[in-house]
């Protein structure tokens, strides 16, 4: 069998091409390498003779034509995903979340594939107040980046119900782990500990978010691809629901460093305060549950790995002008007291 995985140089895509590869699948990996795709997180897979890469944009549709041939499916994880760039710059969500999918979706559906996984996410809910969400719930995303994913989502949909095509709709929880950009939360904490800088924290650190180990998010994804319902919709939620605070601090904590390093600032525009979803439907179809889900012992494991790895995160923290003037532009107005500081956490 060959798939072709899009997004594979990303954080969650490197671990779904890491996981195909060790089950002997072909992989194609068609990935534009935005700032957040980087080939270091595939090279251990990067000479086997079953793996692929093609450079390329999904919203090119030759590009995408040239990828699919001879695949048997499609796993869609190619996308714009920091909510706070999708706040400050709506316009890139747009185009590779939506106008991506759809091309995706048009060669997947011309080829007659015999798969196609849309990869969505928990926010698509937006904020949940009590309860959890289930499958049916809602759908009331607030940011750019969760109406894009939204749009794609109901559009892969669309192609199951009008073109009777085998789609299936994931829709993932907060995910960590190895490979994360330094711009979430849990990466950017960890990081920002081990360097001793300040840790900024949105509002009064309450939000609670519902955290999944990258590796089972993508075991979930192919278990999805294999055995879910034609046209169905599958939460994958890692079961441990943390708020933002919690988390800062038992990385202070693994990392040995102190909790004065944490800076309440500005919060983010239209936070949704709590995500949270029911694991019960993948659960009881396809008998899937979290294989890590010790948030705690994850978090140790993921601040050892970013310890042991700064040679894969020192370029893009310390050496990357681009990442260093996104900093700037998205924490420069948030720091209290008007002070402003820079992404080596110098006072400007
Ligand atoms: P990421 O930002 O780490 O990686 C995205 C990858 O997509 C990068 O390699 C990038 O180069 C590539 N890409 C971006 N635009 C592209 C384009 N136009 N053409 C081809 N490639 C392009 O993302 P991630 O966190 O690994 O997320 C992967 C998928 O999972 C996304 O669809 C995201 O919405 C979804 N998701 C993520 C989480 C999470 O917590 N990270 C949770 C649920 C769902
Ligand atoms: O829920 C799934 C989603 O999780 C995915 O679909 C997205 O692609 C992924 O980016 C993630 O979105 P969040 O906005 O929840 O993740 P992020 O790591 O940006 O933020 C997690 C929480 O931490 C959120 O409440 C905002 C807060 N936060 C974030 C950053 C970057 C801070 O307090 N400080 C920060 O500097």
């Amino acid at each position: 069998m060959n798939i072709l995985v899009t997004g594979g140089c990303g954080f969650i895509g490197s671990h779904v091409v890491r996981l195909l590869i060790s089950k002997g699948i072909g992989v194609v990996n068609l990935d534009k390498l935005t700032y957040a795709g980087n080939p270091e997180n595939v090279r251990d897979v990067g000479r086997h003779p079953k793996y692929r890469f093609i450079k390329g944009d999904i919203c090119d549709a030759g590009v995408v034509r040239r990828a699919a041939r001879g695949v048997d499916g499609i796993l869609n994880l190619a996308a714009e995903t920091h909510v706070d760039r999708s706040i400050l710059d709506p316009g890139a969500f747009i185009r590779t979340d939506m106008i991506g999918t759809y091309v995706l979706l048009e060669e997947a559906r011309l080829r007659r594939l015999k798969f196609f996984v849309q990869v969505s996410t928990d926010e698509v809910y937006g904020s949940v107040s009590s309860g959890k969400a289930t499958e049916g719930s809602p759908l009331r995303p607030t940011n750019p980046y969760a109406a894009s994913k939204l749009g794609a989502d109901r559009l892969a949909h669309s192609y199951y119900a009008t073109y009777g095509m085998r789609i299936i709709i994931t829709r993932g929880s907060n995910t960590y782990g190895p490979f994360q950009f330094p711009e979430k939360l849990i990466p950017l904490t960890i990081i920002r500990a081990l360097l001793g800088e300040p840790i900024p924290v949105y509002g009064d650190g309450r939000n609670v978010r519902d955290w999944l180990r990258a590796e089972d998010h993508a075991e979930a994804i192919w278990l999805a691809a294999r055995r879910g319902r034609t046209g169905e919709a599958y939460n994958i939620s890692g079961g441990s629901e943390r708020e933002n605070i919690w988390i800062v601090r038992k990385i202070l904590s693994a990392a040995g460093a102190p909790e004065k390093l944490i800076s309440y600032v500005k919060d983010r525009e239209g936070h949704d305060r709590r995500y949270a979803m029911s694991g019960a439907k993948i659960r009881r179809e396809l008998g899937w549950q979290p294989r890590r889900p010790d948030i705690a012992d994850g978090i140790r494991q993921t601040v050892d790995w970013y310890r042991e790895n700064r040679r894969w995160w020192e370029p893009v923290v310390r050496r990357n002008a681009a990442f260093r003037n996104y900093f700037d532009r998205q924490y420069g107005h948030r720091w209290g007291g008007g002070g402003r500081r820079r992404a080596d956490g110098k006072q400007k």
